[in-house]
């Protein structure tokens, strides 16, 4: 049934040939998880929100912007160029041509510099904090498995400058970098840190002097090590860790269309490099579009995944827990304590593989697997564990592609039935007959 209008947060969007949002993934942008003060996601934010904000509260924190943001504010006005993936249907659950779920919170990025006072010409501003903090929940159409899920969230930092003409701003930054790097050497727990980044082939804006990009990249990566050495050394107190630990972390090269340079940072944990944030120096033409005037402002901009930060510090072996509505999970956090999620029960999966011959008519050959995944999550919801193709080929003679996927259908709070496995497999089963014209195998 294709409905005319949505609903999102109390605002209606009429539908166009674009919609590809669906109800379940609408029921889920009133649940505001990370605003639950004994959530893990909840309590996390705080951690990262009250370390940024210590000594004094130079980051106005917004916590309560809604997820359905225009296709300008998500994208244009950030540089995306028009053919980035990212834009793409199978990526993105539109509302219409104009709106669409964030996929990011830097969509909001542009009115929270706008918001900063003394930036913007006649505009009087709604804060004197020169940064910015946004959590919120973010949307991707992704494959399903442990650590995927449509919907999962990110906190969003920005940080400015204003110059001044006697180079005031730089020594206020180099005060404030100091102060960083004075907080880092003094903690007990050491953080390694490997950056071997240089500005070949992740350029400098022109706009931007050589000492400015140095000061304020320092201040930025300074900021950034600090929350990853808070966050991590509570894990490591937890597991009985106290001190003689060392951290390692390093900062990689990255791109993003509206910082310059661009950088990511991972951390090793358990044997393995875990990417946590991406971050950069704002581009001029965002401060542009949000109103600043040209060549007054320098700034840095970072957006970090909380879930999977989240998963590692209380040990939450999958990501659908932090949407259970189930007392069992939720009875075993608190505000402020970070401690390890005690399995109530592992219920067992139920496999079932679909295989199925793509139809030869030539309108559609290829299925995008976000769509397929869409189908399942449709039909099974958070009953699904996880989707995998296990076989693809191409008969040689007739030039057929056959493809395989596995589905382990399993929920986090009961038993599944065979006769229910069975229902919700069949129903996978005919959408695809009727969505892609498959014949199944
Ligand atoms: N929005 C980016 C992402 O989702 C992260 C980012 C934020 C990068 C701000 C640079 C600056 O991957």
């Amino acid at each position: 049934v294709q409905l005319k209008s949505i609903s999102v947060n109390g605002n209606t969007y009429p539908v166009s040939d674009k919609t590809n949002v669906t109800e379940p993934i609408l029921n889920l942008t009133d649940r505001a998880v990370y605003l639950k003060p004994s959530h893990p996601i909840g309590i996390l934010r705080s951690v990262i929100e009250r370390k940024l904000n210590e000594p004094h509260e130079a980051f106005e924190i917004y916590n309560e912007f809604k997820p359905a943001v225009t296709v300008h504010e998500n994208f244009d006005s950030l540089g995306f160029p028009d053919d980035h993936p990212g834009r793409s249907k199978s990526d993105t659950y539109y509302l219409n041509d104009s709106h669409l779920l964030r996929t990011h919170t830097s969509a909001h990025e542009l009115e929270c510099f706008k918001n900063i006072k003394g930036f913007v010409p006649g505009y009087e501003g709604k804060t004197d904090k020169p940064g910015f903090l946004i959590s919120a929940d973010v949307y991707r159409r992704d494959e399903i498995d442990r650590t995927h899920y449509p919907v999962f969230h990110q906190m969003e930092g920005g940080r400015v400058w204003k110059r001044e003409p006697n180079g005031g701003h730089l020594a206020k930054i180099k005060e404030d970098v100091e102060r960083l790097e004075k907080a880092l050497a003094d903690d007990p727990v050491k953080l390694l840190v490997e950056d071997n980044v240089t500005l070949e082939g992740n350029p400098k804006q022109d706009y931007m002097t050589l000492e400015e990009v140095d000061l304020c990249s320092r201040h930025l990566k300074r900021s950034l090590e600090l929350v990853v050495l808070e966050v991590f050394k509570r894990k490591l107190a937890s597991m009985g860790n106290v001190k003689g630990e060392e951290l390692k972390v390093r900062w990689i090269q990255a791109y993003f269309p509206w910082t310059a340079p661009s950088w990511e940072i991972e951390v090793f944990w358990q044997n393995d490099w875990l990417e946590l944030c991406g971050s950069g120096l704002v581009r001029e033409e965002v401060l542009l579009n949000a109103g600043y005037e040209s060549n007054q402002t320098i700034g840095w901009a970072f957006g970090l995944g909380l879930d999977r930060i989240a998963m590692l510090l209380f040990e939450i072996p999958d990501i659908r827990l932090f949407w259970t509505l189930d007392d069992r999970f939720h009875s075993q956090f608190k505000e402020g304590t970070i401690n390890k999620f005690k399995p109530y029960s592992k219920y067992p999966g139920t496999i079932r593989d679909v295989a199925f011959w793509l139809p030869t008519d030539g309108t559609l050959n290829i299925i995008h697997e976000n769509d397929l995944m869409e189908i399942v999550r449709n039909v099974a919801g958070d009953l699904v564990e996880c989707v995998k193709l296990i076989d693809s080929f191409t008969n040689p003679k007739t030039g057929r592609k056959s493809m395989c996927y596995r589905i382990n259908y399993q929920s986090m709070d009961r038993n599944l039935t065979n006769e229910e496995v069975n229902q919700l497999q069949d129903k996978v089963r005919d959408t695809l007959v009727k969505l892609f014209g498959v014949e199944l195998r």
